[in-house]
C-alpha cells in the first residue's frame, strides 16, 4: 500500500482491492465532477433538500481526500451552475451559506495539506460575503501545489466561451490570425489548467449540464447512479479503475 493511503484504506476491504488494481503511473492528472443528486437523496429520506446539500459537503471532503492521497493533481467540482439561480431563493441561500461555512472551517485543512483553491465562473454575481471568503482562501493557498481544487461557481460553459471571445475582442491589436485552439483556451476561466482526463457525474443523469464544454472534448466520462451524498472513496476508485481500462485514442488508431 502506498504510504499516503495507509490508515485511509482498510486492509481486506473492497477499496483495497480496487487500489491494488490501479496503475499509479497512469492516473488522470485532472478529475472533474458534476456533483448531482442531493435533492433526490433527501427526498428518498423524506428530508428537506437542504439536508441533501449538507450531506453532500461530507462527500466533498472525502473526494478531496482520496484524490489527494492518490496523487491526483487537479480536482474540479461543479458546485453551482449559472442555471441554478432558477431554484427557490431559500435553497440558493442555503447553498451559498454551506459554501461559506465550508471555506471558514476547511481553510486550515487546505493550508495543512498544501491544497490550492481556485474558483471558476462569474464570481462577481456571487453573494459578497462568499466572494470575500473565496478571495481570502484563494490568496491563502495560492502557492500550494500538492493538489489544485477548482470550484465551479455561478459557472456556465457557454458563458465561459462567450466571455473568452469578449476578452479577445477587447484586446487592442489582437492578431486574429494567431488565434488557435491552444491560444483560445488561455482566454477561458481555466487558463493554465490542464483539460480534465476524467469526468464523473453522480445520480445517473446522462448529460453535461453546461459544464466545461470546451475542455471536455476528449475527457473520459464515468457515470454512477449513486447520489452525490452517497459518493465515497469506493466510487472514486471504481471510476479510476474503469478509466484505466479505456483506450484513449484522440482520433488516432493507436492508444495514446
Ligand atoms: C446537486 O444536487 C447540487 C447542485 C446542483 C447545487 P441537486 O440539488 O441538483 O439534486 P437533484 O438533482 O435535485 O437530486
Ligand atoms: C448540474 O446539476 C449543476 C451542478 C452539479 C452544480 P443540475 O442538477 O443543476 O443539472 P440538471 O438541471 O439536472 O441538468
Ligand atoms: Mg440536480
Amino acid at each position: 500500500m502506498r504510504e499516503d493511503l495507509e490508515g485511509f484504506i482498510e486492509p481486506g476491504s473492497e477499496e483495497e482491492q480496487l487500489v491494488n488494481q490501479l496503475d499509479f503511473s497512469r492516473l488522470p492528472q485532472h478529475v472533474a465532477i458534476i456533483m448531482d443528486g442531493n435533492g433526490r437523496w433527501a427526498k428518498e429520506r423524506k428530508l428537506p433538500r437542504m439536508e441533501g446539500h449538507r450531506a453532500g459537503s461530507e462527500s466533498v471532503r472525502e473526494a478531496v481526500e482520496i484524490c489527494a492521497r492518490l496523487g491526483i493533481k487537479y480536482l474540479t467540482l461543479y458546485a453551482f451552475s449559472k442555471e441554478n439561480w432558477k431554484r427557490p431563493r431559500k435553497e440558493i441561500a442555503t447553498l451559498w451559506r454551506l459554501l461559506e461555512d465550508y471555506l471558514r472551517k476547511e481553510d486550515k485543512v487546505l493550508v495543512k495539506n498544501r491544497f490550492r483553491l481556485k474558483v471558476i465562473g462569474q464570481i462577481g454575481a456571487v453573494p459578497s460575503l462568499v466572494q470575500k471568503e473565496l478571495e481570502r482562501v484563494e490568496e491563502l493557498t495560492k502557492d500550494n501545489r500538492r493538489m489544485t481544487i477548482i470550484l465551479a461557481l455561478n459557472y456556465g460553459g457557454r458563458t465561459e466561451i462567450v466571455d473568452g471571445v469578449k476578452k479577445i475582442l477587447k484586446e487592442k491589436d489582437f492578431d486574429i490570425e494567431s488565434l488557435d485552439e491552444k491560444k483560445f483556451s488561455q482566454y477561458l476561466y481555466t487558463a493554465h489548467l490542464p483539460d480534465p482526463d476524467l469526468l464523473i457525474r453522480t445520480s445517473g443523469e446522462l448529460r453535461i449540464s453546461n459544464f466545461l464544454l470546451y475542455q471536455i472534448a476528449y475527457s473520459e466520462i464515468w457515470i454512477t447512479p449513486a447520489y452525490w451524498p452517497d459518493f465515497r472513496k469506493k466510487h472514486m476508485l471504481q471510476a479510476l479503475v474503469d478509466y484505466q481500462k479505456r483506450e484513449r485514442r484522440f482520433g488516432d488508431i493507436y492508444p495514446h
